[in-house]
C-alpha cells in the first residue's frame, strides 16, 4: 500500500508524548515507512532517550560508567528530522481542538497524537515512605542515586521480590552490601513464573548472601532524618541504610483519562494502537489491549510489546500493514544467570520441568489445554526460539516428551490427527 504523505491539511506535526522505547520507535518507524511530515517527540525528562534494562543491571555494577545506553544517538534525530523537546511535560490534551498543553504554558497543535507515557513505579504508601534513603528504580536518576548508596557494608532492604527487587539484590550483594528482601507473597517473581523457577532463584540468591522474608507486610519505614529500619506487621524491624521499593508499576494514563480516552488499568487500544478518540494513538506499557494469541485483555510490560505496538501505530498512520507480532518475551539476569521467558504464563497452566534445577540449567514448559502457552529457560536458550514458534502455532505438546530435556521441544509436538 502506498505510504500516506502529508498534504496541506497536515500542517501540524505528529506529536509523540514520551520518549521511551515505544515513543522513539514510533518516530523512527514513521520515517522508515516514508512519513515526510513533521514529527515532534516530547519528553518530561531532560536527557537523550535511554534504554531502561541496564538501569537495574549493568549501570549498578562497581566500576561501570554512569553513562546510560542511549536508544538513538543525537545525530539520528537530526538526520531523520525528528524534533525533540526534552524537559517539557504535556499537561493536558484537547481532542476537539487537536492541541496539547505543555508545562511551560504553551499549546501545540497536532496532526496525530501518540501517547507513549509508559508506567511509573508504584509508590510505597506506608508511614515513613518519603524519608530520604527510601527510593524506587525507574529512571536513570533513580539508578544513579541507588548506585551511590550501594557501598560495601551498606544494609539494603528491598521491598518486593519481582524483577527489579531481585536484579538490585544481585547487584547489591555483589558490591558487598547486606541484602534483605521483604516480599508479601510466599516466593520470588510469583507474578511472572512458577514455583520451580522461583525456588531456583531463591537458592541462587541465598548462596550469594541474600536473605528473604516471605509473607512480609511492611507497615512503616522508621528513622529520624532518614530511613533507618523497615517495620513489618509482626513487629519485626529490619535495619536499613537504603530501602528500595520494587513493588510493580502503574500505567501513566491520567493524561489520557482526563481527555476522555477510555482507560481501564491502561489506555484501551485496538490492534493498530488506536484509542477510543480519533487520531489519538497509544503504545507501550501504558496500553491495554486484546491478545491476538488467546483473546484475553492484557497490559504487557516488555520491550517486545513496546516495539510491536510502535510499529502498528507507524503502519496505521502511514496506511501500511504492520509487521507480524512476535510472541511477547521477557528476560532478567541475576547473579549472572539468565531467565528468559517466551509467552505469558498463567497460574493455572500445567507446569513441566525440563531438566534438573540442581544442574543449574533447565527449562519450564507451560501447557494450557494441552497447547504450549509459555516457556521459561534458565541459563540456556536452546528451547527459547522453538518455543516462540510453537506458542504462536498453539502446538499441542506431549507432556511426557516435553519433560525429557534430551528431546527437542519441536519433537514433543503431537502429530496432527
Ligand atoms: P514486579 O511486578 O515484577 O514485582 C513486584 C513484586 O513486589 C511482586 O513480587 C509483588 O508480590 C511484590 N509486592 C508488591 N507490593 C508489595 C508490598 N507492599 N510489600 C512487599 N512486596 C510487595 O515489579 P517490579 O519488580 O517493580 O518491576 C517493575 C517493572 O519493571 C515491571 O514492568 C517489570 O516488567 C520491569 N522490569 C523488567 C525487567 C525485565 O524484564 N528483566 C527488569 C526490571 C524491571
Amino acid at each position: 500500500m502506498p505510504s500516506q504523505q502529508p498534504t496541506e491539511n497536515h500542517l501540524n506535526p505528529i506529536i509523540i508524548v514520551g520518549a521511551g522505547h515505544s515513543g522513539v520507535a514510533v518516530a523512527a518507524g514513521l520515517r522508515t515507512r516514508g512519513w515526510d511530515g513533521d514529527i515532534l517527540l516530547l519528553e518530561a525528562e531532560k536527557e537523550t532517550p535511554y534504554e531502561r534494562p541496564p538501569l537495574s543491571k549493568e549501570l549498578l555494577k562497581a566500576g561501570a560508567p554512569d553513562e546510560s545506553t542511549v536508544l538513538r544517538k543525537e545525530k539520528f534525530y537530526q538526520d531523520k528530522r525528528i524534533g525533540r523537546r526534552a524537559g517539557l511535560a504535556v499537561d493536558a490534551i484537547d481532542p476537539a481542538g487537536r492541541t496539547v498543553q505543555l508545562s511551560d504554558g504553551s499549546r501545540l497543535g497536532y496532526h496525530r497524537l501518540v501517547i507513549a507515557t509508559g508506567s511509573r513505579a508504584r509508590s510505597l504508601t506506608v508511614p515513613g515512605a518519603r524519608l530520604p534513603g527510601v527510593q524506587a528504580l525507574r529512571t536513570r536518576d533513580d539508578a544513579l542515586e541507588l548506585k551511590l548508596a550501594l557501598v560495601p557494608g551498606a544494609r539494603v532492604a528491598i521491598i518486593g521480590a519481582g524483577y527489579i527487587g531481585l536484579e538490585v539484590a544481585a547487584a547489591a550483594s555483589a558490591k558487598g552490601c547486606g541484602v534483605t528482601v521483604l516480599e508479601f507473597q510466599d516466593r520470588v517473581m510469583s507474578r511472572v513464573t512458577s514455583e520451580p523457577v522461583s525456588r531456583f532463584f531463591e537458592q541462587l540468591h541465598e548462596q550469594n548472601g541474600v536473605r528473604f522474608v516471605f509473607g512480609a507486610a511492611v507497615t512503616a519505614i522508621e528513622g529520624v532524618d532518614r530511613a533507618e529500619r523497615v517495620v513489618t506487621a509482626d513487629g519485626t524491624s529490619y535495619p536499613a541504610d537504603v530501602v528500595l521499593a520494587g513493588i510493580g508499576v502503574v500505567p501513566n494514563q491520567e493524561l489520557a483519562a482526563d481527555a476522555g480516552l477510555l482507560c481501564q488499568d491502561g489506555i484501551l487500544v485496538d490492534g493498530h494502537g488506536r484509542t477510543s478518540v480519533p487520531d489519538i494513538y497509544a503504545t507501550g506499557d501504558v496500553t491495554r489491549f486484546t491478545s491476538t494469541i488467546d483473546g484475553t485483555s492484557q497490559r504487557l510490560e516488555c520491550i517486545q510489546n513496546a516495539m510491536a505496538q510502535a510499529d502498528q501505530v507507524a503502519a496505521d498512520i502511514t496506511g501500511q500493514d504492520a509487521a507480524e507480532t512476535e510472541i511477547p518475551w521477557f528476560w532478567t539476569v541475576q547473579h549472572g544467570v539468565r531467565l528468559q521467558t517466551a509467552g505469558v504464563r498463567r497460574a493455572d497452566d500445567e507446569v513441566i520441568v525440563r531438566g534438573a534445577p540442581a544442574d543449574g540449567k533447565f527449562s519450564v514448559v507451560y501447557l494450557r489445554d494441552g497447547c504450549l502457552a509459555a516457556v521459561d529457560t534458565i541459563a540456556g536458550l536452546a528451547d527459547f526460539r522453538p518455543a516462540k514458534k510453537l506458542i504462536a502455532q498453539k502446538a499441542r505438546i506431549d507432556p511426557l516428551l516435553a519433560a525429557d530435556p534430551g528431546t527437542p521441544l519441536t519433537a514433543a509436538v503431537f502429530a496432527a490427527a
